[in-house]
């Protein structure tokens, strides 16, 4: 993806940003989205034979999924560090390198288009829908996951509470991105569907708890899987970082159980299908 040629700053510093966190993904965040994955696929009715498309597959956890179901998957994601991990860990999979708002498939190409926690990423949403509306078969179903608000969704409200208990400005420091839980909103999340012109809009919400043994292996995870998070943090000042570290043990023991911690994570799941 020529992403200079679109001149998007905020693309460009999502795949930046993925990049550097691949590796980091799977040690919290990773394994908290993929709790919801089973019912991500139910929703759009993969099964033996469906032809899928996993949008922004990270290091492939719904392609694999989909293709254990026996269905034909391909992902593609626009970080190229995520692609490569993807094709190391699922050799048999096809991954590329692309954009959400300008998938490289010909119209009609397949049955089900998955995407998990990349919406709240997304400069232009509607864009995106729209060409998961043309990438889709007549009767091919999308299904997205996205985060719900923050103080419900602690998994990621914990860290940006922490942040900004510590005085760190997230907005005054990363790239001007668009709002992560616009939809989290129900409302939203069923316009956005109905707006691409697919049919039998609908929303579920899933809430879990993730258990954690210890709040530095939390911490250290949940910044291995934020981008615009990590970087505010990244760039603060030691005492600052100090701060929020703090701030985020403080807030964590509201989550304590026994020796440990059940953090809840919460998840809006939409789905449609094309007409
Ligand atoms: C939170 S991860 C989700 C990974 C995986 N889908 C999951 O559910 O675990 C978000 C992914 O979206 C990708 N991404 C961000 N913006 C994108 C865009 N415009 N087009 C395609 N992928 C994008 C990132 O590179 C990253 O791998």
């Amino acid at each position: 993806v020529d992403l200079a040629v679109h001149g998007d700053d905020f693309k460009r510093f999502e795949a930046e940003g993925w990049s550097r966190r691949a590796e980091t993904f799977d040690l919290v965040v990773g394994r908290v989205t993929a709790r919801v994955i089973e019912p991500l696929l139910d929703s759009a009715h993969v099964g033996a034979g469906s032809r899928v498309l996993d949008l922004a597959c990270g290091p492939g956890h719904i392609a694999a999924a989909a293709a254990a179901r026996g269905a034909e998957v391909v992902g593609v994601d626009i970080s190229e560090r995520m692609v490569e991990l993807a094709r190391e860990r699922h050799p048999a999979i096809g991954f590329e390198v692309g954009d959400a708002e300008r998938l490289p498939f010909p119209s009609a190409s397949f049955d089900a288009v998955l995407a998990g926690f990349v919406f709240n990423h997304l400069p232009s949403p509607e864009a995106a829908m729209a060409e998961i509306a043309r990438v889709l078969a007549p009767g091919g179903r999308v299904a997205l996951t996205v985060w719900d608000e923050p103080e419900r969704a602690r998994i990621v409200g914990l860290l940006a509470d922490a942040i900004r208990e510590a005085g760190i400005d997230v907005d005054a420091q990363v790239a001007s991105g668009p709002s992560p839980y616009r939809l989290a909103d129900d409302a939203e999340m069923l316009k956005l569907l109905t707006g691409a012109g697919l049919a039998g809009a609908g929303v579920s919400t899933y809430a879990f708890d993730h258990p954690a043994e210890d709040a530095d292996e939390l911490w250290e995870g949940l910044l291995g899987g934020s981008i615009r998070t990590t970087a505010s943090v990244e760039r603060a000042a030691p005492e600052a970082r100090e701060r929020a570290r703090e701030a985020f043990g403080r807030l964590l023991e509201r989550h304590r159980v026994g020796d440990g911690f059940a953090v809840p994570a919460v998840v809006k799941l939409g789905s449609a299908q094309r007409r």
